[in-house]
């Protein structure tokens, strides 16, 4: 029996679901029930039958999995996975930050720790964050903590955003230089860049998507060639599901390193274990179930 036949096999016997993330590597994204952008893969963590949920991705996704679902096992099978951009705002900063402005509405971006969630009004994804920014009633919003989505929102809103001085080690590095050589080699080529970039490489850019957004653009456009803004995971979807298509990377470097931690041994591991088990103090999830809830409901 082959690795991947063990893990179809353990998957049954524990009644779980694996649900991985558009950056994960090919041969995860293979094996998972749903591979998806963040909304997606919370919508199903929320929904879903079965007692396990298997997440490949980095720990907020898994953490907010278990927010949601408390009463299921949720497993990380890559330990270390972190997302450096939710590390960089913490509950007691934001408590400070919320009560310089006691009037405005926070909205924390997915990408947050739990703590984070739980003193936040409302979460969003990168697919839903305007909708998300457009329906709080307050007129000042503190967004965390990705700046560049942040300023993002501002293009298309009204209120006024604070953002949080985060963002995407992988996203940030994207230049408009890059945007331009990659023009050059592929003239035509229709620029799709994921909102987490800089303000200049969104003005560089022909489409704004989250990763499954960009993923249905591609599917859905007469154009065949596309040059693509985003984590290069994504070019396994793009290449099974559009294959008719022309994805050209636009950065060969946009590798995020810790969504390629997991891989075939620790998923079949996770499953034989129940190991690593990510789990929420209730006093915590309480509040970051609210918020998450709130973005659900929309
Ligand atoms: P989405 O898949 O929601 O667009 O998120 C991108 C990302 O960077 C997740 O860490
Ligand atoms: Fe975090 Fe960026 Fe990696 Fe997503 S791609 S997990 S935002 S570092």
């Amino acid at each position: 029996m082959n690795i991947e036949e063990e893990i179809l096999r353990l998957k049954e016997e524990r009644q779980a679901i694996i649900l991985a993330h558009n950056y994960q590597p090919a041969e995860v994204q293979d094996i998972a029930d749903l591979t998806g952008d963040s909304l997606e893969l919370s919508r199903a963590a929320a929904t879903m039958d079965g007692n396990i949920i298997v997440f490949c991705g980095v720990d907020f996704m898994a953490e907010t999995a278990a927010v949601i679902s408390p009463d299921k096992i949720v497993l990380l099978p890559a330990k270390d996975a972190c997302c450096p951009m939710a590390e960089m705002i913490t509950a007691d900063e934001l408590n400070i930050v919320k009560s310089r402005y006691p009037e405005a509405a926070v909205v924390c971006y997915v990408n947050t720790t739990a703590e984070v969630k739980a003193v936040s009004d409302i979460c969003c994804t990168s697919s839903n964050a305007v909708k998300v920014v457009n329906s709080v009633k307050e007129e000042r919003v503190i967004f965390v903590p990705d700046r560049n989505l942040g300023l993002y929102v501002q293009r298309f809103t009204k209120k006024e955003i604070l953002p949080w001085e985060g963002f995407c080690v992988v996203h940030d590095q994207i230049t408009p230089a890059q945007v331009h050589k990659a023009q050059a080699l592929h003239p035509g080529a229709v620029v799709l860049v994921h909102p987490e970039c800089r303000p200049e490489v969104i003005d560089a850019a022909d489409h704004i998507a989250s990763t499954s957004g960009i993923i249905r653009h591609v599917c859905d456009s007469r154009e065949k060639e596309f040059i693509i803004g985003t984590e290069i995971g994504i070019l396994h979807r793009l290449n099974r599901e559009c294959p008719s298509k022309k994805c050209y990377p636009l950065s060969e470097a946009a590798v995020c390193r810790n969504m390629k931690k997991t891989s075939l041994k620790k998923v079949r591991d996770a499953l034989i274990t129940l190991q690593p088990r990510i789990t929420v103090p209730e006093k915590v999830a309480v509040s970051a179930r609210k918020a998450i809830e709130r973005m659900l409901a929309l």
